[in-house]
């Protein structure tokens, strides 16, 4: 599969087999994430692999949908906001470092048939504790992953190039 083939074809998967991720392939997975782009390669990230069942029902109330809880595998997006770059004028990065590193994981994952959602609408101060991160970090987004049940066709329902493609100006 090409890039442009896993963009188009990547969609959320909330339904999931039980059958558990390959180590192998959660490490590939979070390599992708690794090797992302962020700005002034400054690699503000922290990544939690949770796949343990009490671990990830700990998780339950700081996002509480069965389907969540169920999926074999779920990544915890960390930033220390204090590592991301910044520019001249103040504007702070480390959100869209995060933003990258949580398409590559996507896109990683749907390349080895694995389904992913990403999660944002949690509780974040419940999912901190449970998780233990320092207060220092933030939790940007919890990744769900596992083989999928649901199938999707490819992506629709996105505005049309016209719409948000400018030549030359606004
Ligand atoms: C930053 C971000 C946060 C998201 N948060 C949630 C969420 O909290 N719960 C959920 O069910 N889906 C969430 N999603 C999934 C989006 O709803 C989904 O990507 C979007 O509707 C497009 O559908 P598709 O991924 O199937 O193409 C999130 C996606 C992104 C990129």
């Amino acid at each position: 599969m090409n890039v442009l083939e896993a963009i188009q074809t990547r969609r959320s998967i909330r339904r999931f087999m039980k059958k558990p991720i390959e180590k192998e392939k959660l490490t590939r997975i979070l390599e992708s994430a690794r090797l992302s782009p962020s700005a002034n390669n400054n690699q503000p990230w922290h990544f939690i692999l949770i796949t343990e069942k009490k671990a990830k029902e700990n998780l339950f109330p700081a996002y509480p949908r069965n389907w969540f809880v169920e999926a074999p595998a779920i990544i915890a997006v960390c930033i220390k906001p204090n590592d991301g770059w910044s520019r001249q004028d103040g504007e702070k990065y480390w959100k869209l470092d995060a933003a990258i590193a949580m398409q590559s994981i996507m896109l990683t994952s749907h390349d080895f048939g694995i389904g992913s959602c990403c999660i944002a609408a949690f509780d974040e101060k419940k999912a901190k504790k449970v998780l233990e991160i320092p207060n220092n970090t933030r939790l940007i987004a919890l990744i769900c992953l596992g083989y999928p049940i649901e199938k999707k066709d490819p992506v629709t329902d996105r505005k049309k190039l016209e719409e948000i493609v400018h030549y030359q100006h606004w």
